[in-house]
């Protein structure tokens, strides 16, 4: 007994003593100028949506960072071309993962082969153009210059060369994260996102090689607004991933040049926001405003699967201009924090009040079963037009690059029972329809089975389809295989 007490009283000092030591080690330094850098290390870059390794417990060291400026032709959504201007290759550029007290030795390459000099100014640095006036560098040239870096935070960099906005137009930005001492918390799951706004001479989905337009880009008249550098960057194949449970880390930022992002993600709530990328925490946010030129960092727990939609939502630059991307979670269900879908209960109010569309003055009475297949186009009709038409349009014919035609769709007319699916659930991803590659997100419709069966018999019998007939047994049957 007297021995066990002897060696717990040692193990508490021998403890005490390591404890002082590691103190001393861990010495807080009132300013970030004044931490030492020891050792040299080789920064680690990535290109989006991947993002280094996190800095962790390491001590600030000499970080050398080397970016290689690449001008090459990219596409820009399916069949249209563009010259994209790079840092290191990618738009947004490399992720840079510094922490506080870093120096980082930089050294900004301008491969022999690009034809413009360039330069880069990064937000995290404390001194004249951010870099920009030491950096600027001709094909064929390497500059070096250091910083200390000593505000934590995300940050943007970009080219500073004139035209300013023109060289970031092209795709010159990207992030540099400064993590505090001893890092940032750890979570699950990490992803690079960037969004930016493209002018091409050509309108939205004009093919071929696009040059860029000034006089839209002065405008602020974007053709194309996307997440890193692309229309489908971050959908189907290339969505992001999550499991059921797991923490989502998003460094986001927004090269612009001209637009504000008002970033949210479908079907999720930032549990917190380091707002405008700094050290201010917000949290139970919906939506979170990133400026050009500003970044935040976004994190949120994922409890249910499914595909979550990331979007700009002024939303018609996530449906028509391609700010829309996806993270897709995979795991159990919980049906105590999100059912799906209870009951499809036929709903008429009691009285005469039977709603009217305003337009043609016709009384709407799906539920009241059509007599005949000309009932039946009619009440489809009323349907299409209140639920359809926004993305098909008025006539079938679709939204070019967008929204997939229906009037003499291919697509459509080679499989009813595939098409009466996707009206009862939805339809995500890449589809060919009339030749042309259409990747959008369709969302499941709220109607009863005999609302689509007559909204399809419409669409069957207009615009030169096919003209067949589709009955409610019909719309059962599928939703019933599920
Ligand atoms: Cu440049």
């Amino acid at each position: 007994m007297k021995q066990l007490k002897y060696s717990l009283a040692l193990s508490v000092v021998f403890m005490l003593f390591f404890t002082s030591c590691f103190n001393k080690d861990e010495k807080k330094y009132e300013n970030a100028e004044d931490i030492p850098v020891n050792q040299e290390m080789i920064a680690e870059l990535t290109s989006p949506p991947h993002v280094p390794t996190p800095v962790g417990k390491r001590k600030a060291k000499k970080l050398i960072v080397k970016m290689e400026i690449l001008e090459l032709e990219g596409e820009l959504t399916d069949g249209v071309k563009y010259m994209y201007w790079t840092f290191g290759g990618s738009v947004p550029g490399s992720f840079i993962r510094t922490r506080v007290g870093d120096e980082v030795e930089f050294h900004l390459q301008n491969h022999p082969n690009n034809k413009l000099p360039h330069n880069i100014d990064l937000h995290a640095v404390n001194g004249p153009g951010g870099g920009a006036e030491s950096s600027f560098v001709a094909p064929g040239h390497e500059k070096t210059f250091s910083f200390k870096t000593l505000n934590p935070g995300l940050y943007v960099y970009h080219c500073a060369t004139a035209p300013v906005g023109m060289h970031i137009a092209n795709g010159m930005y990207g992030l540099i994260l400064v993590e505090p001492e001893g890092g940032l918390p750890p979570v699950d799951k990490e992803y690079y996102i960037m969004q930016g706004d493209f002018y091409t001479k050509g309108a939205n989905g004009e093919r071929g090689l696009q040059p860029f337009d000034m006089q839209k880009a002065v405008d602020e008249k974007a053709d194309y607004v996307v997440f890193n550098g692309k229309v489908g960057s971050l959908t189907g194949d290339n969505a992001i991933t999550a499991k059921v449970g797991e923490t989502v880390r998003l460094y986001v930022g927004n090269g612009g040049p001209g637009l504000t992002s008002s970033f949210h993600v479908i079907g999720e709530i930032f549990d917190k926001v380091h707002i405008e990328g700094g050290d201010k925490i917000n949290t139970n946010v919906q939506t979170t405003v990133i400026p050009p030129g500003g970044a935040a960092i976004v994190e949120f727990r994922v409890e249910v699967p499914g595909t979550f939609i990331l979007v700009d939502h002024a939303i018609f630059r996530a449906f028509n201009k391609g700010a829309l991307g996806m993270l897709k979670v995979e795991g159990e269900k919980d049906k105590k924090i999100y059912s799906g879908e209870l009951r499809d209960d036929i709903y008429l109010p009691e009285g005469p009040g039977i709603q009217s569309m305003p337009s043609t003055g016709e009384i709407v009475a799906s539920e009241i079963p059509a007599k005949s297949v000309e009932e039946q186009i009619k009440f489809g009709k009323n349907i299409f037009m209140q639920t359809c038409f926004a993305c098909h349009q008025a006539e079938g014919q679709g939204v070019p690059h967008a929204f997939p035609p229906l009037a003499k769709s291919d697509y459509l007319n080679a499989d009813v029972d595939r098409a009466i699916g996707i009206v009862l659930h939805g339809k995500t991803g890449e589809i060919t329809v009339n030749g042309e590659k259409y990747n959008s997100v369709m969302t499941q419709q709220m109607l009863s089975t005999a609302e689509i069966a007559n909204v399809l018999t419409y669409v069957y019998n207009s615009w030169g389809n096919s003209g067949k007939v589709v009955t409610k047994e019909m719309v059962e049957k599928v939703k019933n295989k599920k």
